[in-house]
């Protein structure tokens, strides 16, 4: 197979260390690229380093042509980037294809953002002593980023890297998951194609053993990191007077209220869990973990959602009615299977699956797990659910509350009132009411508190990350 080129200052080249990128389901081979050589990553950083001044005072029309671009691009060639996602990371093809369709939004947000990224005014002359001043503050980058995007969403979390940098004119540097680099790739080969200058976008897949190097580089003042809890706060603590943006981990649950009571109630809410306790084989942030029932509706509930869990048709991820695929490698599988064998020999009961067959693990739904245990109170980040009833909205929110992870909640009521009591007494970035946590609008704030991460993506926000403030203040009268 000819090796994909890796990007450097919007150059594609070749490194001397060859990278092969494997199916999840079949071990067959998804593609190969190299890793980029110290000379290259030396390139590429400087090549950021050096561009930075250039690309904050690129016009706006500028940054969103180059977005709308590649967003173009993606809706055009969708098919195949969704074919390449799901071959490098074993996604079902009707998520991968999920997957781009977001992307393609992704970039086209951020485009209409830049285009709106706009200085504010303030007259000062509300104070009698400032009588003749206008303040004029304005968005200004921080510097080049350093991007370091995890192997679940392999197109849609580096569109989240890099769309917001360009959006703010702050050069990037991407070190995607050495699992899953092709899609990135891809997304360096469009990038190409605009008419950003060279050293504003590099994709540079290196080990992650050669990232510490990267993070404690002083020309990459930023780092945005998603990926695992233990990485990302190592991070943040290794590198202080940097920013660091960093989504991190969860274990995601969901609280079905007494008055979500309905058939047409419970049906929604069986299959909403159902599908996103599983999609991706679970290998997802939001992806639902723990669910709180009322306890006058449990056995109903639960009942429905172990139907539909069991009705879930896993294998070969390229097949179109296959919805969960293999997990990304069989250590990540073996993982989910030790978590459960613990916590079903500490007493939980298996309701569903609970059997791993390769790198790809049944849908599984406990009950009764016991406090403490991994596959509740840590990120099992696989396809297993854990239900627990509730006797009230007060329990069911401390239930979600007692977690050191708070990234989003769900919580299935029809009365506002809860829903606010929801939003003001949840510690998570984000509360969906009506639906699970795994819900996520890509223009819309999102990112975690406590261990689940600081800071946030969604396009508009991500750019405030990106950046700081610089007032201007103006003698309006002489
Ligand atoms: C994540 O796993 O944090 C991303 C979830 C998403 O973008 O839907």
């Amino acid at each position: 197979m000819d090796a994909t080129p890796i990007w450097i200052a919007g150059t594609p080249e070749h490194g001397t260390e060859p990278l092969t990128v494997t199916h999840p389901y079949d071990g067959s081979e998804a593609g190969a690229t190299t890793h980029a050589t110290e000379e290259q990553v030396e390139r590429a950083v400087a090549a950021a380093a050096a561009v930075a001044r250039e690309a904050a005072s690129l016009p706006a029309h500028v940054r969103a042509a180059a977005l709308d671009h590649v967003s173009r691009r993606l809706a055009e060639r969708h098919e195949e980037v969704a074919r390449l996602i799901t071959a490098e990371n074993g996604k079902p093809i009707t998520w991968a294809r999920v997957e781009v369709t977001r992307a393609i939004g992704t970039f086209r947000w951020a485009a209409e953002e830049a285009r709106r990224f706009d200085a504010v005014t303030q007259d000062l002359s509300a104070d009698p002593g400032m009588v003749g001043r206008l303040a004029l503050t304005r968005r200004v980058p921080l510097g080049p980023v350093l991007g370091i995007s995890p192997f679940n969403f392999p197109l849609n979390l580096v569109a989240h890297k890099i769309a917001p940098a360009i959006a703010v004119g702050a050069p990037i540097v991407v070190k995607p998951a050495p699992a899953t680099p092709l899609s990135a790739l891809l997304l360096g080969e469009l990038l190409a194609e605009t008419d950003l200058p060279a050293g504003m976008v590099s994709v540079i897949p290196v080990p992650n053993d050669r990232a510490p190097g990267l993070v404690a580089d002083p020309r990459l003042p930023v780092v945005s990191f998603t990926g695992s809890v233990p990485v990302g706060w190592s991070i943040a603590e290794s590198v202080p007077r940097k920013k660091t943006v960093l989504e991190l981990g969860g274990n995601a649950a969901a609280l079905v209220c007494p008055d979500w009571s309905s058939e047409e109630d419970l049906e929604w809410a069986a299959t909403r869990i159902a599908t996103f306790g599983n999609y991706q084989a679970g290998q997802s942030c939001i992806a639902v973990q723990r669910v709180f029932v009322a306890g006058e509706l449990y056995d109903d509930l639960v009942a429905r959602v172990v139907t539909k869990v069991g009705a879930l048709k896993d294998g070969d991820p390229s097949e179109e009615d296959v919805v969960v695929g293999p997990l990304v490698d069989l250590a990540a599988a073996e993982r989910v299977e030790s978590w459960v064998g613990e916590a079903v020999a500490a007493g939980a009961r298996v309701l569903v699956g609970g059997n791993r067959y390769g790198t790809a693990y049944e849908p599984t739904v406990l009950a009764d797990v016991p406090p403490g245990a991994k596959v509740s109170a840590e990120e099992v980040f696989g396809p297993v659910l854990t239900v627990s009833p509730v006797s009230s909205v007060d329990e069911g929110f401390a239930a979600i509350n007692d977690s050191r992870f708070g990234l989003q909640a769900g919580v299935f009521t029809h009365d506002v009132a809860v829903a606010f009591r929801a939003h003001r007494e949840l510690a998570v970035g984000g509360v969906i009411v009506g639906d699970v946590p795994s819900f996520r609008a890509d223009q819309m704030a999102y990112g975690g508190t406590k261990d689940s991460g600081a800071g946030r993506e969604g396009l508009r926000a991500a750019m405030e990350d990106l950046t700081e403030t610089r007032v201007l203040v103006l003698r309006t009268t002489s």
